[in-house]
């Protein structure tokens, strides 16, 4: 029997649910045939949290997500709760996860799979084989900084304000898991942000620069503003490994990233906190896309993104790499034979469903296990 690993799932809103039940069934056949078991508990996040509590995360689930050993998410919000007060908004439930959590570190992979390099919107020759990995700040920046809010303007009209702040400890944490991750792969960063508008940029590139001449030299890193960056990303994406960025850069950087690899559909994420004398991380996984509230229910979705979260979960919380590769090969062979959900959909392959396409991924596990 496996140590008693605890699973907290978020499945939240709109498709949430239904990519969820696919991750699901195959966490059951990895218990069943792995012994890769975990004791999974289920709870509310975001708009079904507000219907059930009337607070988009509720201090129950918040108190099992900081017990648990990762948590897994789907996605929140939807045009139901989009006149709520902000506070009260299903995407405020996600962000009380991350701050709560100290999960500082979000590392949201690009990857193209061979079998969709035609279904980018690129031309197939800049985005085969690519691979690249966004690091996002998560914690800080205009997402939280103070003061923020909209005030009544004496002689009328308001004002809206946020606040774009980093610190040196902010910068450097994220930075050090850039420079650490880049080791294991090409060996490149490159450090996003405006320093040619913004101080908080300014500073950003200054203590880049000093953490990688002072604990990195062996790292290349380069800097770039976030403009060029938008652009470059659709010019020639295959110059980038590894972007480390604030949060509102990465936010959308990572999107336009995503798109690169055919659909939103595809993309897992981690978002990871620092690590206690124990080595152990609060983690939570979650797939990059939203809750697509138009085709919820409709047993449409890609569940691959979130299966993939599952797969970044094995690796990254519990160390089992094996098993995070057996999921990524089971994913890569069912798109290399030709089964595709409506989002990735290419001539002459093959629409399946929801559960049609999580029941393939576990066939192939399966098959790949024999
Ligand atoms: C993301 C999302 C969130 C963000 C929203 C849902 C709050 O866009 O995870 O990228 O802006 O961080
Ligand atoms: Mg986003």
């Amino acid at each position: 029997m496996a140590a008693n690993r605890t699973l907290l799932m978020l499945p939240g809103d709109g498709i949430g649910p239904e990519v969820m039940g696919e991750v699901r069934r195959v966490i059951d056949w990895m218990d069943g045939h792995r012994a890769v078991g975990f004791d999974v508990d289920e709870d509310l996040v975001g708009g079904c949290a507000y219907d059930a509590h009337g607070v988009p995360l509720a201090d129950a689930a918040m108190a099992k997500a900081l017990a648990a050993d990762a948590v897994l998410l789907g996605a929140v919000g939807g045009p139901k709760w989009e006149t709520l007060p902000f506070s009260s908004q299903p995407e405020r439930g996600l962000l009380r996860l991350r701050t709560v959590m100290g999960l500082f570190a979000n590392l949201r992979p690009a990857i193209v799979f061979d079998a969709l390099a035609e279904a980018s919107t690129l031309k197939t020759e800049l985005v085969a084989g690519l691979d690249i990995l966004i690091i996002r700040e998560l914690t800080g920046g205009v997402y939280f900084g103070e003061p923020r809010g909209i005030e009544e303007l004496p002689g009328g009209g308001r004002r809206g304000v946020n606040t774009q702040v980093y610190t040196t400890e902010e910068i450097v944490r994220i930075g050090r898991v850039a420079f650490e991750l880049a080791r294991k792969r090409s060996g490149r960063v490159t450090s996003v942000e405006k320093a040619n508008v913004m101080e908080s940029g300014v500073l950003w590139r200054e203590e880049m620069t000093r953490l990688h001449d002072t604990e990195y030299p062996d790292v290349a890193l380069s800097h770039m503003y976030a403009d060029n960056c938008a652009m470059q990303l659709v010019r020639r994406p295959k110059q980038f490994d590894v972007i480390v960025t604030d949060n509102l850069f990465g936010d959308i950087l990572s999107d336009c990233a995503a798109m690169l690899t055919g659909s939103l559909g595809m993309l897992p994420s981690a978002s990871l906190g620092a690590a206690d004398a124990t080595g152990r991380r609060r983690a939570l996984y979650e797939p990059v896309h939203g809750s697509a509230p138009d085709i919820a229910g409709a047993n449409k979705a890609n569940p691959l993104a979130t299966i993939l979260s599952y797969a970044m979960m094995l690796r990254y919380s519990f160390d089992l790499g094996q098993e995070a590769d057996l999921v990524e090969r089971a994913v890569r062979a069912v798109l290399n034979r030709g089964l595709r959900t409506a989002d990735i959909m290419q001539e002459a392959k093959t629409l399946v469903s929801t559960a049609e396409m999580g029941q393939a991924v576990i066939d192939e596990m399966a098959a790949l296990s024999n």
